[in-house]
């Protein structure tokens, strides 16, 4: 069993309640490295589901991880205190990221993406490369992570669709002025729903720029047996949980990706209601 250290709720607006728990698991913590994942189940009647690791403390022994309140167990999850158990939290899983140094990399969040781009930042700033962060979202109530981010970054810069915080519109208009700019970007990573990564990677390809996106596909065993999370890249399938998170974005096939997230849309809208939720 995995005790929960801390619990914070990073963004309320009503409903799809974003929620941050310290989760006890010093092996975990010891061994993970920017771009892994965990897979946890509540309780033995539970689904297995994948979060990235936000952040670990070697010293508490605690992982980090995020949660939107969207479906069954990320609302079962947001009901959790500190002192309740979580079942099983397995991990780290996936490839870790391995980033150039000494580099202008551009660190891309949209949404809850926010989340897993936050180790990277700090990773990137960790071995001198120069980070610049763009975080977006609808708008400024929802925006999580500011500060750190901030803590991190060389420069840093918001944008929300509706111009309620940092520049209006959205993470590529705020990428097209640096490049409109000159500035040199050697390195893009992006990071949050679909369309937002499938935009920056339209907009790097133009200009030949690198970039890498994190992909959140669905999974069910996070072994490599199942094929649930299977992604098309630059024409091969690739798994997800052992080939990714992060894939090249100028080779993912971003809309085979959307159609494959929304299959099992309604049943989770039928189960939610079945639940009361
Ligand atoms: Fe089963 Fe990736 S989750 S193969």
């Amino acid at each position: 069993m995995f005790k929960v250290l801390r619990k914070k709720v990073l963004s309320d607006t009503g409903n799809d309640r974003v929620v941050l728990l310290d989760i006890e698991a010093p092996l975990v913590a010891k061994k993970h490295q920017p771009g892994h994942f965990i897979m946890l189940r509540i309780d033995e009647k539970g689904e297995r589901i994948p979060l990235t690791i936000a952040d670990t403390n070697l010293e508490t022994g605690a992982v980090t991880i995020i949660a939107q309140e969207v479906g069954i167990t990320s609302k079962q999850l947001g009901r959790l205190e500190a002192g309740d158990y979580i079942l099983d939290f397995v991990g780290p899983l996936g490839q870790a990221a391995h980033y150039p140094e000494h580099k202008h990399v551009v660190c891309i969040g949209g949404g809850l993406g926010v989340a897993p781009l936050y180790p990277e930042v700090k990773h990137l700033h960790e071995i001198d490369s120069h980070v610049t962060t763009i975080i977006g979202a609808r708008t400024k109530e929802i925006l999580i992570l500011e500060e750190e981010m901030r803590k991190h970054s060389h420069q840093f810069y918001v944008a929300t669709d509706d111009g309620s915080y940092g520049t209006k519109g959205f993470v590529t208009t705020v990428l097209q002025q640096m490049i409109d700019d000159q500035q040199p970007v050697d390195l893009v990573i992006a990071i949050g729903p679909i369309p937002m990564m499938k935009a920056v990677a339209n907009l790097t390809r133009q200009y030949n720029i690198k970039t890498l996106v994190s992909l959140n596909s669905l999974m069910v065993d996070g072994t490599g047996m199942c094929g649930a999370c299977r992604v098309t890249v630059g024409g091969e399938t690739k798994f997800t949980c052992i080939d990714g998170p992060e894939f090249d974005g100028h080779l993912v096939d971003f809309d085979e990706q959307m159609r494959r997230l929304n299959m099992y849309k309604d049943k989770e809208k039928s189960a939610l209601a079945l639940e009361g939720c």
